[in-house]
This record gives C-alpha cells, sequence and structure tokens, in this order.
C-alpha cells in the first residue's frame, strides 16, 4: 500500500468488539513538545505492530490528541472540525466537559496482554506526562450495557465501518484520521433495576432479552433509539461508530462511551438531541438513570501523519 495515497489507519478506531479494553488519559508536562511527537509516533506504532503480533487475541488500539492540546502537539496543521467537547446540559441532564491531552485506547481478548501493553506505554511515556484517569473495560454477557439491553447492534458494519469513522479527501491532510467522544457514564443500576423491563424497553425502544426494534410507530419519542437516529437535511441518516464497552466496578460502573467518526457534527447533534430533545422537549429518558462524568473530544490521526510529523 502506498502510504502517500492512502495512509495507514490506526487499527483500533474501526476494529471489531472485544473482551477487555484499557482506557488511558494523560495530560502533558509543559514544554515537552518535541519529545511528545516521536513518543506519541512511537506509542502509535508499538501498538499497530502489536496488532500482528497478538492477532490471535484480536489485539488493537489507538492514540488520539486531545482537541484542547492538538495545536501545541501539531502547530502546522489543524483537523478541521476538531472542537473542545460540546458540553451541554438541561434540566438534570448534564453533559459536563472533561478534556485531556492523550487517550491511548486499548483493547484486546486477552486481559494479561493488555495490563502490559498499558505499563508499557506508561513507561513509554515517562517524563512527559500525568496518568489522570485509567479505567479497565470488559464484555459483559453478549455485549450488553450493565443496563442489560444489547449495545453496538445498529453499529456500522463492514468496510462501512471505515466510511463511517474515517476522513477521506475532505480533509485530504487528515485522510485516514477520526474525530474521537468519550464520555464516562456512572449507571444509577438501583434506580434502573426497579423500574419494570417494559418500561425499561420503551427507554431503549428495543426488546431486552431478544433484543429486537420497536416497530416505528410504537417508538416513544423519549426513547434512546428515537433520539439518536438523526437524519441531516438531505435525508441521509447521520452514523458514528460506537467503541463502548461496560467498565467499572461495585462502587461505581456504567459505559465508557466512545464515538468514533469521520465529523465532529454527528455526535453532538445526538449528543444535543439527547439532552435538549425535540422541539416539543422529549428528550432521552435513558439521561434519568445514568450520569456523564466526563466528556471528552480528541482527534486519532493515521499512523503516518503521528510517523511523518
Ligand atoms: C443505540 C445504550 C449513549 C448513540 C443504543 C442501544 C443501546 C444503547 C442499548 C441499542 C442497540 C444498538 O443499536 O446499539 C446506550 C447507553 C448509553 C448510550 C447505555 C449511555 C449511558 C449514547 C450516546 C450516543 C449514543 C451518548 C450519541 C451521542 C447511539 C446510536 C445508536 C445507539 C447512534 C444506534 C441507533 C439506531 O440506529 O438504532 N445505545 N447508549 N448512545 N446509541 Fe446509545
Amino acid at each position: 500500500m502506498d502510504s502517500q495515497v492512502m495512509p495507514r489507519e490506526q487499527l483500533g478506531v474501526c476494529a471489531e468488539g472485544n473482551l477487555h479494553s484499557v482506557y488511558l488519559m494523560f495530560n502533558a508536562n509543559d514544554s515537552v513538545e518535541s519529545d511528545m511527537r516521536p513518543c506519541v509516533a512511537n506509542v502509535a506504532q508499538y501498538i499497530y505492530e502489536l496488532a500482528d503480533q497478538y492477532s490471535d487475541s484480536a489485539f488493537n488500539g489507538f492514540v488520539a490528541i486531545g482537541a484542547n492540546y492538538w495545536d501545541t502537539l501539531y502547530p502546522s496543521a489543524r483537523p478541521e472540525q476538531l472542537k473542545p467537547f460540546p458540553a451541554m446540559n438541561k434540566g438534570t441532564r448534564d453533559a459536563p466537559a472533561i478534556e485531556y491531552d492523550l487517550f491511548v485506547h486499548i483493547r484486546c481478548d486477552r486481559f494479561d496482554i493488555l495490563h502490559l501493553v498499558a505499563n508499557e506505554v506508561n513507561q513509554m511515556f515517562e517524563g512527559l506526562v500525568e496518568l489522570v484517569d485509567e479505567e479497565r473495560g470488559f464484555r459483559f454477557m453478549d455485549a450488553r450495557d450493565l443496563t442489560g439491553f444489547v449495545d453496538g447492534t445498529e453499529n456500522p458494519k463492514g468496510r462501512s465501518r471505515q466510511e463511517v469513522a474515517l476522513i477521506g479527501e475532505e480533509d485530504s491532510r487528515f485522510k485516514g484520521g477520526s474525530y474521537i467522544h468519550v464520555q464516562k457514564f456512572a449507571h444509577n443500576l438501583s434506580k434502573w433495576n426497579r423500574l419494570p423491563v417494559k418500561k425499561q424497553e420503551d427507554v431503549i425502544g428495543r426488546t431486552k432479552a431478544d433484543n429486537i426494534e420497536y416497530a416505528s410507530a410504537d417508538k416513544p419519542l423519549t426513547s434512546h433509539i428515537k433520539r439518536v437516529n438523526l437524519k441531516d437535511s438531505e435525508g441521509k441518516s447521520m452514523e458514528i461508530l460506537r467503541q463502548s464497552m461496560p467498565y467499572g466496578s461495585v462502587k461505581e460502573q456504567g459505559l465508557m462511551f466512545i464515538s468514533t467518526c469521520r465529523n465532529s457534527v454527528n455526535f453532538e447533534k445526538m449528543l444535543e438531541s439527547m439532552v435538549h430533545g425535540d422541539s416539543e422537549g422529549n428528550h432521552d429518558h435513558l439521561m434519568h438513570f445514568t450520569q456523564a462524568l466526563t466528556g471528552s473530544s480528541f482527534f486519532a490521526p493515521s499512523l503516518d501523519f503521528m510517523i511523518n510529523a
């Protein structure tokens, strides 16, 4: 493959689901950019090569640069739609912004490998960063969120994952890169579990046990599915690729929501539709049972962009 024509994407952006994940959020020390640039490229290359070495465990991952740190690290050019997390709030529905400089996302079907790699990555960044947050994600049952509903069913499949998640010719300098939005949601599971199953299904817009989508006419305007299934002004579906996984412990648990997309608009419109709702104020009732603790905006450039920067 000619990297001038088709830069190599970071493999975790579009990868299929895994059993385990580790999320590392770093802030950069001051004035380390000239060391940070090669280090970020080395970490991304290391993750890329491990995908071959541990292909039987489906290892993958990516490194993403925070919207507020991008210009410091790569002052010469900025992805067209890269902007801080679109924080919003309405009533008790809160989507706060908590930004980080770097996000390392690694996933694998073997947890021991992830643990090893997470330590190695942390070591590679030594002296350049502070590790500010760390979470470990896991597959729950048959790829369900901790609410008990299958998550990821309507994600783009096959080659359309690339089509949805990766920038093409529209911003040619950043071809193969992706806009990443992350929200750590903490669920109120005792409240959720008190809700009868039929009411839970109305909140999501799908059945729980067998994961069947409600018929269009039966979908409440306040259901999650209704709120996030959006069309643009030309009637085209606005899509994102979700790479979310459950995370946490008994004390605090929920969904590490991760959106990857070739634009930053689709995610923002969906979040707006969940929090603010439609013109009649029909907002997403899922928000009554979960709370966004963070909201961060990143860009995951192609591997070749980082190596050549
Ligand atoms: C669909 C759960 C947050 C966007 C779904 C589904 C579930 C779910 C169970 C149905 C199955 C599927 O198609 O995957 C959750 C939970 C969330 C959350 C538990 C947070 C606690 C979000 C956010 C967004 C979003 C923040 C975007 C801003 C979507 C989209 C779909 C979806 C685009 C597919 C809709 C369709 O085409 O039918 N989510 N979600 N979700 N969610 Fe979420």
